[in-house]
């Protein structure tokens, strides 16, 4: 049976803006998040404290944080690779964080530049100083159904990387299918192996659309009663580290699957549209969300 109601986490202004070629005039960036704070969504990715030779785009992270206008209700999470990144961030004023591992090695070090192990140390050393100032932190598991370098991954491998996360006290385990290459038979099987690890209300999914698989694996995961679900805004972005890998699913489609079907996500479409258009007259492109493509949006 479905949830009755699902968490919508929003990644479009990091996840979605990491991967744009043009630097992103930091005012922009600001102006989307701000809308996206007039939506109905609970959550907004805003931005990372990683460095800014491996991902230029996220160098403006810092006056990101300080200039957006924080609602009361909203949490709006960073990506910190380290605890250089944590401490930056929380200096910055972030409330929450986000850990980024992965289920493959040679995606951990072309992402990260470590081993598994190691960015497990790194990420240790996190939760502790997090856990010491009250930070919530959210672990993302990537290369969850396939690997840009690796291939196919082993739904076991997923699932001990996950435990460990979540034994190391990420409140939220987020499974990235990074490439977008799963089919929804790869879903099942996958979060079968991860939900006898990790229970499920505290797993999400994070599908990438690549192979346009992303809002049936991700219809799977309610099906089996996961209730958070990753999104990016006008299906904005991809890995840098990932090579071909197209945006998240975008969130106007999700929300309307997620309405159609009677879940409540508290997001109000019409404002999300405007959002959408936003950010895509501004880089002028093309929307890739086909709920915008057919309101005529743009
Ligand atoms: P490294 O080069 O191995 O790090 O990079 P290092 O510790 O040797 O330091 C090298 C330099 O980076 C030093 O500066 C450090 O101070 C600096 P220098 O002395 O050369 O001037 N540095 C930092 N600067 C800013 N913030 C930091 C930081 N740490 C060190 N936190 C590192 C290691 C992790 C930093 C690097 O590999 C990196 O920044 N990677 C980020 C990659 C990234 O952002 N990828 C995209 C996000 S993941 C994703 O999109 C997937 C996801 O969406 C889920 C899914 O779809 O599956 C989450
Ligand atoms: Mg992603």
């Amino acid at each position: 049976s479905l949830p009755k109601h699902v968490k919508i986490v929003e990644v479009g202004p990091r996840d979605g803006l990491q991967n744009e070629k043009n630097l992103v005039p930091t005012q922009v960036k600001i102006d989307l998040i701000n809308m996206l704070s007039e939506t109905g969504l609970s959550v907004i990715e805003a931005t990372s404290f990683v460095s800014a030779k491996w991902v230029p785009q996220m160098a403006d992270h810092t006056e990101v944080m300080q200039n957006i206008r924080k609602v009361p209700g909203i949490s709006y999470p960073v990506l910190t690779p380290n605890l250089k990144g944590f401490q930056a961030a929380v200096a910055a004023g972030a409330r929450e964080v986000s850990i980024f591992g992965a289920a493959s090695e040679l995606f951990t070090k072309k992402n990260i530049n470590c081993s598994i192990e190691e960015s497990l140390e790194r990420f240790r050393d996190v939760l502790s100083a997090a856990k010491e100032a009250s930070i919530p932190v959210r672990g993302y598991v990537s290369c969850v159904l396939g690997c840009p370098y690796e291939g196919k991954i082993a739904p076991s491998k997923v699932a001990e990387v996950s435990k460990k996360m979540y034994a190391m006290g990420c409140y939220e385990i987020s499974l990235g299918d990074t490439i977008g290459v799963g089919t929804p038979g790869d879903m099942k099987e996958m979060l079968s192996a991860v939900m006898k690890e990790v229970p499920v209300e505290a797993l999400a999914v994070h599908c990438h659309d690549t192979y346009g698989q992303a809002l049936a694996n991700t219809l799977v995961a309610l099906q089996m009663g996961v209730s958070v679900v990753d999104s990016s805004v006008a299906g904005l972005g991809g890995c840098p580290y990932a090579q071909g890998a197209s945006g998240n699913v975008a969130t106007e489609d999700m929300v309307y699957m997620l309405h159609g079907l009677g879940i409540h996500t508290g997001v109000e479409l019409p404002k999300l549209l405007e959002a959408g258009t936003f950010i895509c007259k501004t880089l002028n492109r093309r929307t890739n969300s086909k709920v915008a493509q057919a309101l005529c949006k743009l």
